[in-house]
């Protein structure tokens, strides 16, 4: 088979196309010959089953348990392993080594996407921070207690560009924008390893899913991904480079098919464009049986060929299905791999090993068994006020009529909802190994911040669902959604009750966190029907109605927003989103997130996004027109674009004024507005820098964000906030590939989100 794309020839032509100049991650320049040699060494003493047990990284699971990983090691069989979180069990492991003939270490990997003890907001509301400083904190602190486990490697970021919220994993990626996601990637990888991997308490980044993943066609899970090259190139692959260009020491190849090649055997993807191009020198890995899947994506006969064209395409480690172990040997007798394959992923792994430390000590994150905690789940292990402080600013103010947020701290108060006292949903999916007992909820963050001053009164009104079969498939592999066994209506008569007595009404409805998680594709995203009953009857009691939302995806909330008087989106915030949520509701902490994915009206517009090409026929709100795009049976446009989010205070945004009306590649321009808080309290907003390149060789999108920055101000107080452009910020993949940008007008545009914003021009000589 030839796995060679078509566009193979053309890139050649790909640039570099990071803008991001700063600070990357990764073992200094000088090492790097030392590195070699001492591999080059190891691996003259190795062989070819020491070699293949390299390339196998595996997963303690019912059918291979710890007796056998741990016999395995003593082989040398194991490469790297993961699932396996504690200290004491990896220590257990890693003692083993010693008894393998050539003493060299597995490394241990997890999937610590939003934290590892302490669970900070998901990632999808990590991205709807906008604060790369928070974002930062969040990594830091889930390096330093991965670290603190023994662990050496976590499978993250997710840097899947995503614009279609049907899809269960964009709550585990950073929304629909390249540009936003590229900045977070980079926070996330240089986060995770520090200044160098190799750090104690230092974790390597492997970003996934490369590539393409989240544009699995109708975001239905594991589905097929066709894409037009510029498209590919402009808006789906930046973020993968960025971690790339930020010192990532691994990639995990996507499941899915790109243009009609599964990423697993993608020599396109992995040799010319990762290896190649970008100059990746790190370790690839595959998803979870990957390899066996070639057989069933149609381009293997079977799992000892499948294993042959991963391994020569270049994904150095087998995940989770052994089919390295089965199989190289005898394919490399048979002369349909050769050793030149086998070795170069052997090297790769024993760089990342030797990148972690390993080589120095392979109880580098273990360190002696003195360290060992008592109790892995000790609260003294927790970060709480770091989730606390990142998980306030994740969350975004989608509605807030006649001031009814804040809450004032007197009266009676209703928490009702089946998410308002839910420990395990508030910490999200993917939520390592965060134990849900330690989770605040709403209702109980609200009780410690509300303290003595007012009253709380509590009704479940609902279960997430109604819908037995949805129940029954979120609690397929564990159990997850435990239904109260009441009648709904007796359920929802309860929390009328509730509400009645209270003088406003706080609803905590969406999502179970397993409904915007891996294989949770849904085809409609609205709120749960059992739910929007309860909704429904709260209206009709005429109190003031406060609707809390947690959820692992945008939601079609149109209902909602008509009956509601304030709306606040929480996603899953973590450990500590109880308290974080509180603050916001009761005014500690004014909200200043910002929507990092659109909010469609309905699932019909699905794909809605902000940067889109235009079209021939443009849709004018002004003039709306018979004959141009649009859909006919509903309102134009998302109910909340991307870039929104409200805050207790206002902001009034100047003109845009640039330095010059004219650039060339030597001389950038700037271009400047001034942000004024014109409420009453003090808040932070986010101050987003959107460009369109008017006339090009290809359509370019509508406005596409470029920058941004995030202010805080007191109340009357201005700010200057100065955005330089340059002209790498309006180059572009063509046609035939090339990065670069051509001449012409483009206009900017500035606000406070994607669709309220200031406009001007200037001309790129
Ligand atoms: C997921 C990956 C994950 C891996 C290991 C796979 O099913 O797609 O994102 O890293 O499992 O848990």
């Amino acid at each position: 088979m030839n796995t060679h794309h078509v566009l193979g020839a053309l890139v050649l032509l790909v640039s570099s196309a990071s803008s991001l100049a700063v600070e990357t991650t990764g073992i200094p320049q000088d090492q790097v010959k030392e590195r070699n040699a001492f591999i080059a060494d190891l691996m003259k003493k190795m062989t070819i089953d020491e070699k293949i047990g390299q390339l196998n990284l595996v997963t303690v699971g019912p059918d291979y348990q710890k007796e056998a990983i741990m016999a395995d090691i003593r082989a040398g069989k194991v490469g790297g392993v993961f699932n396996t979180v504690t200290k004491p069990d990896i220590r257990r492991m890693q003692d083993q080594v010693k008894e393998s003939r050539l003493k060299i270490p597995p490394f241990y990997a997890y999937d610590v996407v939003h934290g590892q003890r302490t669970i900070f907001p998901i990632s999808l509301g990590l991205a709807a921070s906008w604060d790369m400083q928070a974002v930062a904190t969040s990594a830091r602190i889930s390096a330093l207690e991965t670290a603190a486990d023994g662990l050496n490697m976590t499978f993250s970021p997710m840097v899947d560009i995503t614009r279609d919220p049907r899809w269960g994993r964009v709550s585990e990626g950073f929304g629909e924008d390249t540009y936003l996601t590229s900045r977070l990637a980079h926070e996330m990888v240089t986060g995770y390893q520090g200044k160098d991997p190799s750090a104690p308490d230092a974790v390597m980044a492997n970003v996934k899913h490369y590539a393409l993943y989240g544009a699995v066609e109708g975001g239905r899970e594991y589905n097929t991904v066709d894409m037009s090259p510029t498209r590919m190139f402009n808006d789906y692959m930046p973020p993968y480079k960025a971690a790339v260009d930020a010192g990532a020491g691994g990639v995990m190849i996507a499941l899915n098919s790109v243009n009609g090649i599964p990423a697993t055997s993608n020599t396109w993807l992995l040799k010319d464009i990762l290896r190649d191009d970008w100059q990746f020198k790190g370790l690839t890995v595959s998803d979870h049986g990957a390899i066996g899947g070639l057989v069933k994506h149609g381009v293997a006969e079977d799992d000892r060929q499948a294993a042959a064209m991963a391994l020569k395409a270049g994904v150095d480690m087998d995940m989770a299905d052994n089919m390295y172990g089965k199989y190289l040997k005898g394919l490399l007798a048979d002369g349909l791999v050769s050793q030149q394959d086998i070795d170069r992923a052997v090297r790769d792994v024993l760089a990342a090993k030797w990148d972690m430390g390993l080589f120095v000590d392979e109880y580098r994150h273990l360190g002696p068994q003195s360290s060992d905690p008592a109790d892995t789940n000790a609260e003294s292990r927790l970060h709480r006020p770091e989730a606390r402080e990142v998980a306030r600013t994740s969350l975004v103010l989608l509605k807030n009529t006649n001031q009814t947020l804040p809450l004032q701290k007197k009266g009676t108060i209703a928490v009702i909802g089946p998410l308002a006292d839910s420990k395990r949903d508030v910490m999200g999916s993917w939520s390592a190994a965060g134990k849900a007992a330690q989770a605040v909820t709403v209702l109980q963050g609200m009780k410690d911040v509300l303290g003595d001053k007012g009253t709380l009164l509590y009704a479940r009104g609902a279960n997430i669902t109604n819908d037995q079969g949805m129940v029954d498939f979120l609690n397929s592999y564990d159990k997850q959604v435990i239904n109260d066994p009441r009648k709904p209506q007796d359920m929802i008569d309860e929390a009328v009750k509730t509400a009645e007595k209270s003088d406003v009404v706080v609803a905590v409805v969406g999502e179970a966190q397993g409904m915007a998680h891996e294989a949770s594709s849904r085809s409609d995203i609205s709120i749960p029907q059992s739910q929007r009953d309860l909704l429904k009857a709260l209206k009709a009691t005429g109190k003031p109605l406060v609707i809390v939302l947690m959820n692992g995806r945008p939601l079609t909330l149109t209902w909602e927003n008509d009956i509601s008087d304030a709306m606040l989106e929480t996603w899953f915030s973590g450990t500590e989103g109880g308290h974080a949520i509180a603050d916001v509701l009761f005014g500690d902490y004014n909200p200043s997130g910002k929507l990092p994915m659109t909010f469609p009206r309905s699932v019909g517009q699905i794909p809605l996004y902000n940067s889109v090409l235009n079209t021939g026929r443009p849709f004018n709100p002004q003039h709306p027109d018979k004959y141009t795009t649009r859909y006919f049976d509903i309102t134009n446009g998302p109910l909340f674009p991307f870039g929104y989010g409200l805050s207790y205070t206002s902001f009034s945004v100047s003109d845009v004024s640039l330095s010059s009306t004219t650039m060339d590649a030597k001389n950038p321009l700037t271009a400047s507005v001034t942000v004024k808080n014109t409420g009453k309290v003090s808040g932070a907003t986010i101050v987003q820098l959107y460009l369109q390149d008017v006339t090009a060789s290809i359509s370019r999108p509508v406005k596409e964000l470029k920058n941004f920055e995030k202010i805080n101000l007191q109340p009357g107080e201005e700010k200057v906030v100065t955005f330089t452009v340059n002209e790498r910020d309006l180059r572009f993949y063509n046609d035939k590939l090339k990065w670069a940008s051509e001449p012409g007008k483009f206009n900017v545009f500035v606000g406070l989100d994607s669709q309220d914003v200031k406009k001007t021009s200037f001309l790129l000589k």
